[in-house]
């Protein structure tokens, strides 16, 4: 299987529990695995019990497993100050301030927060030389995938930037004539630099997430989480995104046979209608439904991890990426 695996879905139904419990399962398959993950809330760090960061770091107990954390709030700072230094190189003292005040509107604008972690996550493929397998504990959603679509948009923009970049200079030539240093200013234009840059990542993204990447869902057995799950299938159809699979998590457990008190009939009740949900995913939904984890009495960590990780029937074999 492809060596970027991402596990989406809505807050709270598993994602991180199950990242963890696959890239143990790869890792113990003998596969070299990094888990990526970018939720403050409960991370790969509760799981493992074990505080991880900004750099790759062993799991402990684990072989072939290292975790690497990232805060989404360092992200859109570290993002801003990058585009800060670069502008503020580019344009006149005067402009600064103004970009700046702009800059920390951009911080509150919906999309910043998304924005910064799929340029990290593009980062972290490209430098995934020393893994046979990444896994992402968050999917990029529909509007951050829109930004796949950007390489072209980007191309007739820059196409345009030069025509006119170009023209301009020309006429500068023409007004002074035997001089050629005008030509100097296109070939190390900076704007233009950065827009062919930015062109270029978008491009590797496109063609890791299409060609490297497999995406699944996490999903609980409610009402929500299912019609969430086929709108995502929906928003990733319309990138040539495919979910690869569903791992329905948190199923309601059986009583035993004989017991048969009100608290045996509200499991077996909750059971029911859980399954019929289930049923319509199977029968309409078009990605596989590859595992059903019930829920466990305590936190999914240590031992428990092992037996959900077992129950997770998504391949562990890893391809080379192509695209890096
Ligand atoms: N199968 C399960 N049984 C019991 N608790 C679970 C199970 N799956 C997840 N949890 C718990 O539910 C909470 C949310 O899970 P988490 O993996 O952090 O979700 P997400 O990453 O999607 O927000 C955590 O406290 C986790 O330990
Ligand atoms: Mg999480």
């Amino acid at each position: 299987m492809e060596p970027f695996v991402f596990f989406g879905g809505k807050g709270g139904v598993g994602k991180t529990t199950v990242s963890c419990a696959y890239a143990r399962k790869c890792a113990d398959a003998g596969v070299e695995t990094l888990v990526v993950s970018t939720d403050p809330a409960h991370s790969v760090s509760d799981v493992f019990d074990q505080q991880f960061g900004d750099s790759p770091e062993p799991v402990a107990g684990i072989d072939g497993l290292s975790a690497l954390e990232i805060d989404p709030d360092d992200e859109v700072t570290a993002h801003l100050d990058e585009i800060r230094t670069r502008l503020s190189d580019q344009v006149s003292a005067s402009m600064v301030n103004e970009i700046n005040k702009q800059l920390e509107m951009a911080h509150q604008t919906p999309g910043a927060y998304e924005s910064a972690l799929f340029d990290r996550f593009v980062d972290v493929m490209r430098d995934s030389d020393p893994y046979d397998r990444i896994v992402f504990d968050t999917a990029p959603t529909g509007s951050t995938l829109r930004l796949l679509g950007l390489p072209e948009f980007l191309e007739s923009w820059v196409e345009r930037l030069m025509y006119k970049r170009r023209q301009s200079i020309d006429l500068f030539e023409k007004a002074a004539i035997g001089n050629n240093e005008p030509r100097r200013v296109m070939d190390g234009d900076p704007v233009l630099q950065r827009l062919q840059e930015r062109k270029e990542f978008f491009e590797f993204a496109g063609g890791a997430l299409r060609e490297d990447a497999a995406f699944f869902l996490v999903l609980n057995p409610d009402q929500l989480s299912v019609n969430e799950t086929e709108r995502a299938i929906a928003d990733m159809n319309q990138q040539d995104l495919g979910v690869r699979g569903l791992i329905a998590n948190k199923l309601t457990p059986a009583p035993d046979d004989d017991e048969d008190g009100r608290g045996a009939r509200y499991l077996r009740d909750r059971i029911e209608t859980e399954q019929q949900r289930l049923d319509h995913v199977r029968g309409s939904l078009s990605p596989p439904l590859l595992a059903e984890i019930e829920t466990r009495t305590r936190e999914v960590k240590g031992d428990l991890l092992g037996a959900v990780a077992e129950e997770l029937a998504v391949p562990v074999d890893a391809e080379e990426p192509t695209f890096v």
